[in-house]
């Protein structure tokens, strides 16, 4: 594979972590009018993760995060900036960053977090990317997607409550050594925010500011047109994956691996056949988690790694796509 983008940064380490409490379909039944065949017909999930009491969404993105540090051979200490790609942070600010870089013991390190919803893996990847190649004081950046949706849930909605859970993926981004042709080949961003309201929390923010009537009226959870988004989704999958492989003369050939954004196996049946691409060359582990927004990609891609299935000289395509509405992809030779 011969890319357009001289591979500068790689993955150097990854991680992930979900929470050990599991909710099966079986469960959700006995609180809404579902069944596990409805559920798994429909979008493929079986059970997803949920955090205990207590348990923050800082906490499950550190226990990815010193995962994904070990795995680059480092220690926290080695980390100069941290990036967090979530839309549930503990709390609207200080960063959910700024919280991981407490819990790891650090400081002084820049910081931050990044709000592009389910794509938040890939924009946190193209921003630490941007970061080491254009400021010398980085060498590792922990880049790190982690939800807690179960906090933003309607647990009495079944047209959503069903599809999502909770969980943490990351990754060590690093220069790549001179000479080397594996990393980060290209990344491709892109973000539609004409009509917002499709994936949303209406209230909480600025705009709608929680009051006792927005906490009536349920506007504190997460509302979505399913349908709109099935198609969207189903739509730009395709796009941002042949989009990435036109800019870089590939074909899908040329891919080992793809992981995309895990929401629904239907929607990932729809890539398939769109692009003539074998479902057994798509990760999936939503049958085990459900959609768990930014952490779904990294998440897959450490299970992938660990399982063998991704392994050194082997290209791979991340894609991704989400609330905003946003999307993006990523191709990667791994090393
Ligand atoms: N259990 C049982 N029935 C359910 C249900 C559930 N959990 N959720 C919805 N239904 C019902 C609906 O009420 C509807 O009943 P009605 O026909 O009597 O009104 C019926 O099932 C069909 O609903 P519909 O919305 O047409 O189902 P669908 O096939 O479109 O599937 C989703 C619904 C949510 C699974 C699907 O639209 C989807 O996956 N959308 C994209 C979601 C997503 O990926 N979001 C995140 C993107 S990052």
């Amino acid at each position: 594979m011969t890319a357009g983008n001289n591979p500068s940064v790689y993955i150097k380490g990854v991680g992930s972590y979900v929470p050990e409490k599991i909710l099966t379909n079986q469960d959700l039944s006995k609180v809404v009018d579902t069944s596990d065949e409805w559920i798994v017909t429909r979008t493929g999930i079986k059970e997803r993760r949920v955090c205990e009491n207590g348990q923050e969404c800082s906490d499950i993105a550190v226990a990815a995060g010193r995962k994904a540090i070990e795995s680059a051979g480092l220690h926290p200490s080695d980390i100069d900036a941290i990036i967090v790609g979530t839309i549930t942070p503990d709390m609207i600010f200080p960063s959910t960053a700024c919280m991981v870089q407490k819990k790891l013991g650090l400081e002084n390190i820049p910081c931050t977090d990044v709000q592009a919803a389910c794509t938040g893996f890939l924009y946190v990847l193209d921003m630490a990317r941007g970061m080491l190649l254009t400021n010398h004081r980085y060498n590792n950046i922990l880049i790190i997607g982690a939800e807690k949706l179960s906090s933003i849930i309607d647990w009495s909605d079944r047209s959503t409550c069903v599809l999502f859970g909770d969980g943490a993926g990351a990754a060590v981004i690093a220069r790549t050594p001179a000479g080397a042709t594996y990393g980060v080949n290209d990344i491709y961003l892109g973000a539609d925010g004409s009509n917002p309201e499709l994936l949303n929390i209406p209230a909480g923010g600025s705009s709608l500011t929680a009051s006792e009537a927005t906490l009536a009226q349920g506007q504190h959870f997460l509302k979505m047109n399913g349908k709109e988004v099935f198609k969207f989704a189903s739509r730009v999958i395709v796009q941002a994956s042949e989009e990435i492989l036109n800019a870089n003369n590939l074909s899908m050939d040329d891919v080992d691996i793809i992981i995309p954004h895990q929401a629904n196996i239907r929607i990932i049946e729809n890539a398939s056949k769109a692009m003539k691409v074998p479902m057994d060359k798509f990760f999936i582990n939503l049958d085990r988690y459900g959609n768990t927004s930014a952490a779904s990609v990294p998440v897959a891609m450490d299970e992938a790694v660990s399982s063998g299935l991704i392994q050194a000289g082997h290209h791979v395509l991340l894609v991704a796509f989400g609330a905003g509405l946003t999307w993006g992809s990523a191709l990667v030779k791994w090393h």
